[in-house]
């Protein structure tokens, strides 16, 4: 159901915190990735390391993770550009007070400033908390925020009373939570496809210190990833070692070899969208030394093997209504090397980049893209950026 989407659950001060353990379990369960704040309070009910063991990743509680070694992840602010949906269950009536104020005293409450993403609130706290004035004029400012609320549902409290202030069960939380992400869904001509998009260049390793690689900088597969996700696509970034920054909201996940690319791939072959934007190592060495190759011989050969192809074992592969999109890196003829290429790899698309021209292919910020199909051809050029956007809306109008 919520496969490949993701929630940060937040977790505030109450004693149906324990809950929220199998909240996070149901959640991951359905196929969705969740990361876990805190509020100190919380930490009372549950330990940190419950979530931090489900989650693998570090709990955030503190908005200064000083005193919390190993927290980096904690510390930004992206936290709420990276999520589909923050969730905050259970929610204790002084949570709910400070979201009104907009009060920033935590991890828990700056997330909730700082998030781009739908959020769902669910109160849950003793039947006389619930039905006070205060709270249920509290209730009434955050739905008037645009944040969603999930009423508690009534029966035993941990008070020993029957009252309305329960942690509504986790099913009914994981429907309502699918139901706000599909609302929010980007609506373009992606919508509902999984687009896997590939960036930057491998690295064949011949010694622990030494590899074959490409001045590829991902910088074009980040932007096809981008436009793709403005277009309503559920991406997913294959990326090789590149040290520019992937934006929160793309999901991604690094390779280093074309072998590894290759196996990962294999993994997403559900894809509705392939772009492979990847600059591919052709070869590999042979044999790859555990040590140092040391410099004690006037001269050194190589032997060096074929890698897999990726892009064509896609193009041989091909399912039923997938459509693959390829690059062409030439240095001479252009056109023609990148038109057999398609025929050659089955594709549907290749955008065909010269890297002999100025201001265009490795590194540069802009580029100068000639896409070809089955029957069309088509000149863009600018920014990265700019010419993926351009690219995507030519093939998906
Ligand atoms: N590609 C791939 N696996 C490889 C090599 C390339 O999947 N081992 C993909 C690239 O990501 C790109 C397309 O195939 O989308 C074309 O890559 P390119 O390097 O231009 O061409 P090659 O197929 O490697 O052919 P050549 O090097 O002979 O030009």
């Amino acid at each position: 159901m919520l496969s490949g989407k993701r929630i940060i659950l937040g977790v505030t001060g109450g004693i149906a915190a324990y809950k929220a353990v199998f909240l996070l379990r149901e959640f991951q369960k359905a196929g969705a990735e969740v990361r876990v704040v805190m509020t100190p309070a919380a930490t009372r009910f549950v330990g940190i390391e419950t979530f931090t063991s489900l989650t693998r990743y570090d709990v955030a509680v503190d908005v200064f993770s000083g005193d919390q070694p190993g927290q980096s992840w904690t510390k930004h602010v992206h936290m709420g550009e990276w999520a589909d949906l923050y969730v905050i269950a259970p929610c204790t009536a002084n949570t709910l007070a400070k979201i009104v104020q907009g009060a920033s005293d935590n991890m828990l409450t700056t997330t909730v400033l700082t998030a781009r993403c739908p959020i769902l609130i669910c109160p849950t706290m003793d039947g006389e908390m619930y039905e006070s004035p205060a709270v249920s004029e509290n209730l009434d400012k955050v739905r008037k925020m645009g944040y969603y609320i999930q009423e508690p549902e009534s029966g035993y409290l941990a008070s020993g009373l029957e009252a309305k202030g329960r942690l509504p069960e986790p099913e009914t939380i994981l429907q309502r939570a699918d139901t706000i992400i599909k609302e929010h869904a980007i609506q373009g001509p992606l919508t509902g496809k999984k687009v896997v998009v590939t960036a930057g260049p491998t690295r064949e390793y011949i010694d622990p210190v030494r590899f074959i690689s490409n001045p590829s900088s991902g910088k074009m597969g980040i932007a096809m990833a981008e436009a793709a996700r403005a277009l309503g696509g559920d991406v997913l970034l294959l990326h090789g070692p590149i040290s520019i920054q992937i934006p929160e909201r793309i999901q991604s996940i690094p390779f280093v070899s074309a072998e590894e690319l290759f196996g990962l791939m294999k993994t997403h072959v559900d894809a509705n969208v392939v772009i492979m934007a990847a600059a591919v190592s052709d070869f590999s060495a042979e044999e790859k030394t555990d040590k140092k190759v040391k410099k004690d011989q006037a001269s050194l050969s190589l032997k060096l093997k074929r890698t897999p192809d990726t892009l064509q074992w896609l193009g041989e592969n091909k399912k039923k209504g997938q459509l693959l999109i390829g690059f062409a890196m030439e240095t001479e003829d252009l056109i023609q090397n990148a038109k057999s290429k398609l025929e050659k790899k089955n594709l549907d698309w290749i955008c065909a980049n010269s890297i002999q021209d100025e201001d265009s292919g490795f590194d540069s910020d802009t580029n100068k893209i000639t896409l070809l199909g089955k029957n069309s051809e088509e000149y863009f050029e600018g920014t990265k950026e700019k010419i993926a956007i351009e690219i995507l809306e030519k093939i998906f109008p």
